[in-house]
């Protein structure tokens, strides 16, 4: 519905959003902030059939290459702070429904900053990650120098952010900065298999894991442990507890009602 920056399209449970500027590799510009988000929020919350959210690059090059330098290069410290150029990342934060990064290319400044704001990052054998703010005279902005540390670790992600190295998909998942590394012509192939197969469970239940594992980057243990086990008994409040574990008892396939 109007949206000019990027793509969205909706299949059997899944949602899946494309960056379509793949003249700037999908440089993140104000006007794909603005609709990426629009999209997954009204996907989060208007469109029960789709179940989870896949973001996706075009083209094969790039994720995306990070914020848009060219936008930002001029700004006056007074027009950057008041700015609401980076403000509509935050929103993403609220929403339940999981996200996954398939990344095709590179991911860098902002775009590997967007991949660690998603749930699970797959990404293709020819992906390439980095925070190069450091050589624009810049730090990382959107959520790196948190991320990317609790991702790796205190000395991987000081090394990545004060050098601005790249670093390749292997090395990536060695570090623990993605969960797989898939050949780049199946990587949208799995990101489809991954998200139809978390599609099927209990959207309720789903969510409650994510917010749980959320909470576990945020809070203490104390505190994530009783967030954990207050969301657990609340299942019980579900139909689909019922449905799972009776399905169990009874040896056959859960049909969940996603209630
Ligand atoms: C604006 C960008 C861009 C970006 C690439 N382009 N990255 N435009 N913002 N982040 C544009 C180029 O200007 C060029 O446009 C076109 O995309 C193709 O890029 P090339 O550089 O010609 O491609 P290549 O030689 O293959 O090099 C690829 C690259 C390089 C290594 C990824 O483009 C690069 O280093 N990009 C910048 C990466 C970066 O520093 N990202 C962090 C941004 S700061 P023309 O018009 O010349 O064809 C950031 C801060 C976030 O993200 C925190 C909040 C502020």
């Amino acid at each position: 519905v109007g949206f000019s920056s990027i793509e969205a399209e909706v299949e059997g449970g899944v949602a899946t959003i494309t960056v379509a500027r793949p003249e700037a590799l999908n440089a993140l510009n104000k006007q794909v902030m603005q609709e990426l988000v629009s999209a997954c929020l009204f996907l989060d919350r208007n469109h029960p059939s789709a179940k989870v959210i896949i973001v996706t690059g075009s083209g094969d090059k790039a994720f995306a290459a990070g914020a848009d330098i060219k936008e930002m290069a001029t700004l006056s410290y007074a027009d950057a702070y008041n700015s609401s150029l980076l403000n509509g990342w935050e929103t993403l934060r609220t929403v339940r429904k999981p996200i996954i990064a398939a990344v095709n290319g590179y991911a860098l400044g902002g775009g590997c900053e967007l991949a660690m704001m998603c749930d699970i990052i797959l990404a293709s054998d020819k992906a390439q990650f980095g925070q190069p703010e450091i050589t624009l005279g810049v730090i990382p902005g959107m959520g790196g120098t948190q991320r990317l540390t609790r991702a790796v670790g205190k000395s991987r992600a000081m090394e990545m952010i004060l050098t601005g190295q790249r670093i390749g998909a292997a090395e990536a998942e060695r570090i623990g900065l993605v969960s797989r590394v898939v050949p780049a012509a199946e990587l949208m192939a799995e990101a489809r298999k991954l998200a139809s197969k978390i599609a099927e469970f209990s959207t309720p239940v789903v969510e409650k894991a994510k917010e749980c594992v959320l909470v576990a980057q945020e809070q203490s243990l104390g505190e994530g442990l009783r967030f954990e086990k207050r969301e657990f008994w609340s299942c019980w409040a579900l139909d689909d507890q019922k449905e799972g574990m009776g399905a169990f008892v009874q040896k056959r396939k859960p049909a969940f009602t996603h209630k």
